[in-house]
């Protein structure tokens, strides 16, 4: 079983290096690689922000084996959309942890910010990804562009766990 805790300001240099995975670059919708200085930035504002809950997943050496991140939104004023994201330390991928990321991830948003629909958004050749998801309970619910930048587009599969 894993613990969690939230992110502190001493996992700043973890989550640089987990940003900057290669394998995770690449299946972000920003792919360019981040500098230190950005990270820091990024990082501080995200431990303060009350729409950010960033937690760190630790095994029971006290290692940690990775990340999920929830993010909330409003548009226009008044409809929420939660975003979940995560990542596996390099080292500790294909164990079948990231269900369990997910899992308990999803319930400790839902015990700080009520019974709220989870959206991820995953790159189509992403199948780790979309795998744990489903194996989550998320189900697909489109495919857009909402990551598409000036000139280049990016498709995304868009899962859901309802209410
Ligand atoms: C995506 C990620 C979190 C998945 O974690 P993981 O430790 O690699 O995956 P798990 O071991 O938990 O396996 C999850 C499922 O995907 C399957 N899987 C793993 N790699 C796969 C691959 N390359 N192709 C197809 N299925 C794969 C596993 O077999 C497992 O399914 P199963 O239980 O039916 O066998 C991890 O690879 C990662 O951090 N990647 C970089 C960042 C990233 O992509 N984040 C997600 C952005 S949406």
């Amino acid at each position: 079983m894993l613990s969690y805790r939230r992110a502190q300001p001493d996992d700043v240099q973890l989550y640089f290096t987990w940003a900057n995975d290669p394998d995770t670059r690449r299946q972000s919708f920003n792919s360019n690689p981040i500098s230190l200085a950005t990270h820091i930035t990024w990082f501080t504002g995200k431990l303060t922000d009350l729409n950010a809950l960033l937690l760190v997943f630790e095994n029971e050496t006290g290692k940690a084996v990775g990340q999920v991140r929830f993010e909330r939104t409003t548009i226009v004023d008044e409809w929420e959309e939660v975003i979940i994201s995560l990542s596996i330390d390099a080292t500790e991928r294909g164990k079948g942890l990231a269900r369990q990321l997910i899992e308990q991830g999803c319930a400790v948003c839902r015990e700080l910010w009520g019974a709220v629909a989870v959206h991820a958004y995953i790159k189509p050749d992403n199948r780790a990804s979309v795998r744990a998801f489903e194996q989550a309970g998320f189900r697909l619910s489109a495919e857009n562009g909402k990551f598409d930048l000036p000139g280049r587009q990016t498709s995304s599969l868009v899962y859901i766990l309802e209410t």
